[in-house]
């Protein structure tokens, strides 16, 4: 195609154009910033001295983007933002009943608190170009370390809430802990169930317990999850205000006053109060799956559960649910990472937000970490992706937590990347070596 326009000379137009790059080098209020957002200088390579500024070629691995949602949820951009989000959605009895500790929240407010009582100490000039978050359990690989925690109320918060986690956990690579088993052994058939485990919080009678197993097992489970924390229903207090009715979460219709007794202080509502170590004698010899623990708090109790042939520990304190007063679960965690020593995997859960929240876990020896209220919450505020991207959310995070601490991958994660808050530095305190 011809250009009949009159141009200017060439010579005079890349005069112009060293005129306007040598204006933009030196003027102090010229800056860009390159794809990722960092500063770059104009006309030189990145500030940050980095390869890959303008220019430079890009010697750098590629960014690591979760998938994206509707903008709706791309604006939530934490953990924290997707209660707000939820709430929006749900009548405040709902509200209530998922965000509720028992009495005065002295623990629900502790297992976040404990975040605070840690530093990671970071580690700088190691190659990180590879950031790995995946680790292994039960002799099988997965992608990251973030398990969605049992727990009702999955079909309160969203209809059909249990389907759509499902469906999320199995799209996000997350293991389910619970679920509605024959709903579970469909999507199996059909190839599409999530790795998940069954969950029970104990049955008062042989017959029952094994059944709970046999039941889990052929629906698919590939662990099951004995909750051991829940003799009685804690006494909480908002949805106690509420009246609170789980006849009515459950059926739409409202029980008699009885059932509204459940969480009312004041009130004594058993459960499994007659769970001992005999169930493990029960049901220990029935299966061959995994048998996770999960309510251990303390040293004792956790030599007895590897004792009684335990496989796995979750270190919980059921979300500060039942009794207040108890401190925060990642304050726990050392007591039940050292009595255990290695024999068995530990987990823990309890008020994990954040990507250097599961940082910190880790270093302080927990294999992975289990979130309740904060998936709920995304599957409240929208359904199905919002559980995906609460949990996709959390994995970016600790990604950039294992690039920027210098770990890289979870492996790598030891007691030398955290210290306690409270105390200064002293000569010889921190080894610097792996001990877990
Ligand atoms: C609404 C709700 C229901 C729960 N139900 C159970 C349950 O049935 N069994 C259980 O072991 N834990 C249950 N939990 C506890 C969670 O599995 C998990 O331990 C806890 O929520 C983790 O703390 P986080 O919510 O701060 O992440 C429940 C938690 C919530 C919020």
């Amino acid at each position: 195609m011809s250009n009949s326009s009159p141009r200017p000379a060439a010579g005079s137009r890349r005069q112009a154009l060293r005129h306007l790059a040598t204006f933009m080098a030196t003027s102090p209020f010229m800056s860009l910033a390159d794809a990722n957002g960092d500063p770059v200088q104009a006309g030189g390579g990145a500030q940050t001295g980095r390869p890959g500024g303008q220019g430079a070629p890009r010697d750098r691995p590629d960014v690591i983007r979760p998938p994206t949602y509707r903008d709706e949820i791309m604006k939530v951009i934490n953990l924290h933002e997707f209660e707000d989000a939820a709430r929006k959605s749900l009548s405040l009895a709902a509200y209530d009943y998922v965000a509720a500790g028992a009495g005065d929240e002295l623990t629900l407010k502790a297992n976040r608190e404990a975040f605070s009582h840690y530093w990671i100490r970071r580690k700088v000039m190691v190659d990180v170009t590879k950031v790995d978050t995946s680790f292994e359990l039960f002799g099988k690989k997965y992608d990251h370390p973030i398990l969605l925690g049992p727990g009702g109320g999955k079909n309160i918060v969203m209809a059909d809430g249990e389907k759509l986690s499902a469906q999320a956990a199995r799209q996000s690579k997350a293991i389910m802990v619970g679920g509605q088993n024959q709903m579970l052994a469909e999507m199996g058939k059909a190839g599409q169930a999530p790795t998940w485990w069954g969950a029970t919080l104990g049955e008062g009678t042989q017959a029952q317990a094994v059944e709970f197993a046999k039941r889990s097992e052929d629906a698919g489970a590939s662990a099951l999850c004995l909750t051991v924390d829940y003799p009685y229903t804690g006494a909480r207090d908002r949805p106690s205000r509420d009246q609170w009715d789980p006849e009515w979460a459950r059926t739409h219709v409202y029980g008699t006053p009885e059932f509204r007794a459940g969480f009312q202080a004041g009130m004594i509502d058993p459960y499994t109060p007659n769970l001992t170590w005999e169930w493990m004698k029960w049901v220990r010899p029935q299966t061959k799956l995994p048998i996770v623990m999960k309510g251990i708090l303390t040293a004792e109790d956790a030599r007895l559960a590897v004792e009684n042939g335990v496989q796995a520990i979750i270190v919980s304190n059921h979300g500060a649910r039942t009794l207040d007063g108890m401190g925060g679960t990642l304050d726990a965690l050392p007591e039940v990472v050292e009595a255990v020593a290695g024999r068995v995997p530990v987990l823990v859960d309890g008020g994990i937000r954040r990507g250097g929240d599961v940082m910190k876990a880790l270093a302080l020896g927990a294999k992975a970490i289990l979130i309740g209220r904060p998936f709920l919450w995304g599957l409240a505020a929208f359904g199905q992706d919002g559980v995906q991207r609460v949990v996709e959310l959390l994995q970016g995070e600790l990604r950039i937590a294992l690039g920027l601490s210098g770990a890289g991958n979870l492996k790598a994660i030891d007691r030398s990347f955290i210290r306690p808050a409270w105390k200064a530095y002293r000569p010889g305190a921190v080894s610097g070596s792996a001990s877990r």
